[in-house]
């Protein structure tokens, strides 16, 4: 492929740096991003193709949850490399024709990027090995700085768990506002990680006397969160 100034090569996104900006299109009208999320986090996400099966039931559930999200200060746009009237036909088949598990009607209020030229997507690593002419399935959680937290990429075939990105944002969030960490399949109410012993005094009082916190060994201690507490936190921030 031609590397010329309409078609440069970018670096892969990586986490904790500034999302990549760009101006484009949307459902919504057009779009500076991600000037005008500041103060929200966001879920910039991709999808191969509109008018595609498991696009289709991603972008329903995804509807359908957006009002989660949002209740947590979390913005959701959507990315295709397919052009405005193809996202505009396809929302519209999704809410006028589509009957899936319970999910009918469903109307996609959250912008839709269109990026024929696909500038977008390769300024976010989504044009990969797998097709050279579609998206991956990217998810890029960007916080309200504009720092890109988390970047997951899954394949075509492969739908996103919707449950697992809302588990993300709070999380993200619970390590910010708690100067905590989250173990594996943390779930808000579970306990969380408490930053490591800094000093060998620290290390050795909490491996003897461990104080509001339970230590598994001196690097590796777990302390009470109630979920109460934790969504509290979130969902005042909105
Ligand atoms: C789909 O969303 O169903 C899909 C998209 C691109 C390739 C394969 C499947």
């Amino acid at each position: 492929m031609d590397i010329t100034p309409t078609n440069p090569v970018y670096p892969m996104p990586t986490i904790g740096q500034p999302a990549p900006a760009f101006k484009a299109v949307t459902t919504q009208g057009p779009i500076d991003f991600p000037a005008q999320y500041q103060g929200s986090w966001v879920i910039l996400f991709s999808h191969p193709a509109d008018f595609t099966p498991v696009c289709t039931s991603e972008f329903m559930t995804f509807a359908t949850l957006e009002g989660k999200f949002n209740e947590a200060n979390c913005k959701l746009v959507g990315l295709s490399i397919d052009g405005l009237f193809s996202h505009i036909a396809w929302l519209r088949a999704l809410k006028e024709k589509i009957d899936y598990k319970g999910m009918k009607n469903v109307e996609v209020k959250f912008p839709l990027i269109e990026d024929i030229t696909m500038d977008v997507a390769r300024k976010y690593g989504m044009i990969q090995t797998e097709s050279a002419t579609k998206a991956v399935r990217a998810v890029f959680v960007i916080d309200p700085k504009g720092i890109i937290r988390t970047i997951i990429y899954y394949p075509a075939s492969l739908g996103r768990n919707f449950d697992e990105l809302y588990r993300v944002v709070i999380a993200l969030q619970t390590a910010d506002a708690f100067q905590v960490a989250t173990p594996a399949d943390w779930r808000p109410g579970d306990d969380v990680i408490v930053p490591p012993a800094g000093s060998c005094g620290v290390a050795k009082e909490r491996v003897e006397s461990p104080k509001d916190m339970t230590c598994h060994d001196w690097y590796f201690c777990t302390k009470k969160l109630d979920k109460e507490t934790v969504m509290k936190a979130i969902l005042k921030k909105k």
